[in-house]
């Protein structure tokens, strides 16, 4: 039945881009087959709660031999684009790192056990991804390491020249917005400290000359998402955007390939083992494989980061504070 409630619902996140939003606990999954934010369950910390897209490669992807364990590789190659940022900044022990939109904090736990840097301070928008991270963080005792706050990236609580690194995994398109974060980096990072960012973008302009029905859904995806249209950057704007910010040898790194196709497979097969799992059983193995073959078949152009948001760049963004 046309449920009105629910069309006013998803317009009004749409119109209003939040990230407070974001895996709040009345908020849907943000994949279909993972996790939504009302069951997120912690036991012993462990439990893997990534939100973001992954870096796939020499990791195992997703196909139809494997696709009941896409959870389990989804959370391998997730836990990778975490070690990438990590090795790109060069991560050591007297860092005093700040990370910026930590969602469940999954990459605050394996940077600090992982590469033991001195402090990490984790700044997110979204009250109860803190209060999952901050009980993560004392069933593994990681406390004296890692702090956790309640926050925005666009105005850190912090002085000048705090931070050695600070990183934005994957959280750096909602943040409303990307331009202030900038700034508030370039800020809170002594000088010669290292700023590194995962994050989409567009390899050139996409926006000049998209047809009105085109636009009126990259707004309503980009809303939903909490996406402003203010972060809709190329990358050449994106390296202006870091030197006016203060920030020189400035490096962006194409991970594109080894991110949108690999991870849209993997979607394909959590959505399908989900709904096979949930009665009534609506799908069997034999379907989930054939959505599996189907999604592998995809043409880049046609993967939802393009269609919905216009994004066709995922990019390791590298920075020096001058
Ligand atoms: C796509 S998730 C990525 C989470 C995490 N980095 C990961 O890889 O699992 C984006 C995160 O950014 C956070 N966020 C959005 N806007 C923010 C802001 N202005 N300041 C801090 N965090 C923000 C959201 O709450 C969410 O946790």
């Amino acid at each position: 039945m046309f449920d009105v409630l629910e069309v006013a619902r998803q317009l009004k996140n749409a119109v209003l881009a939040e990230p407070e939003r974001f895996d709040a606990t009345e908020a849907d999954a943000w994949v279909t087959g993972l996790p939504g934010p009302g069951e997120v369950q912690v036991r012993t910390g462990r439990e893997p709660l990534w939100r973001n897209l992954g870096y796939w490669r020499d990791v195992e992807r997703v196909d139809e031999s494997n696709c009941e364990r896409a959870g389990e590789l989804f959370a391998a190659a997730q836990a990778r684009l975490a070690h990438l940022l990590a090795t790109t900044a060069g991560l050591r022990e007297a860092d005093a790192v700040l990370d910026c939109g930590f969602g469940y904090a999954d990459q605050d736990i394996l940077w600090a056990e992982d590469y033991r840097p001195a402090r990490i301070v984790g700044l997110n928008a979204t009250p109860h991804q803190v209060r999952v991270g901050r009980e993560r963080m004392r069933l593994l005792g990681l406390e004296p390491v890692v702090s956790l706050e309640l926050g925005s990236a666009t105005r850190v609580p912090f002085g000048a020249d705090a931070f050695d690194v600070v990183f934005a995994l994957e959280s750096a398109i909602h943040f409303r917005t990307r331009e202030d974060f900038l700034r508030e980096a370039a800020r809170v990072l002594r000088p010669g400290g290292r700023l590194v960012v995962a994050d989409l973008c567009q390899r050139t302009d996409r926006e000049t000359g998209v047809g009105l029905r085109r636009r009126l859904r990259h707004r309503y995806w980009r809303g939903r998402y909490a996406f402003p249209e203010a972060n809709v950057w190329t990358t050449q704007r994106y390296a202006a955007e870091l030197g006016r910010a203060g920030f020189e040898a400035i490096r962006l790194t194409s991970i594109a390939s080894d991110v949108f196709p690999a991870v849209n497979t993997a979607l394909a097969a959590l959505r399908g083992t989900r709904a096979a799992a949930s009665p009534p059983e609506s799908r069997s193995l034999a379907q989930v494989r054939s959505d599996v073959r189907h999604a592998r078949g995809m043409e880049f152009e046609e993967l939802h980061w393009l269609t919905r948001f216009n994004c066709d760049e995922y990019v390791i963004v590298s920075a020096v504070r001058s």
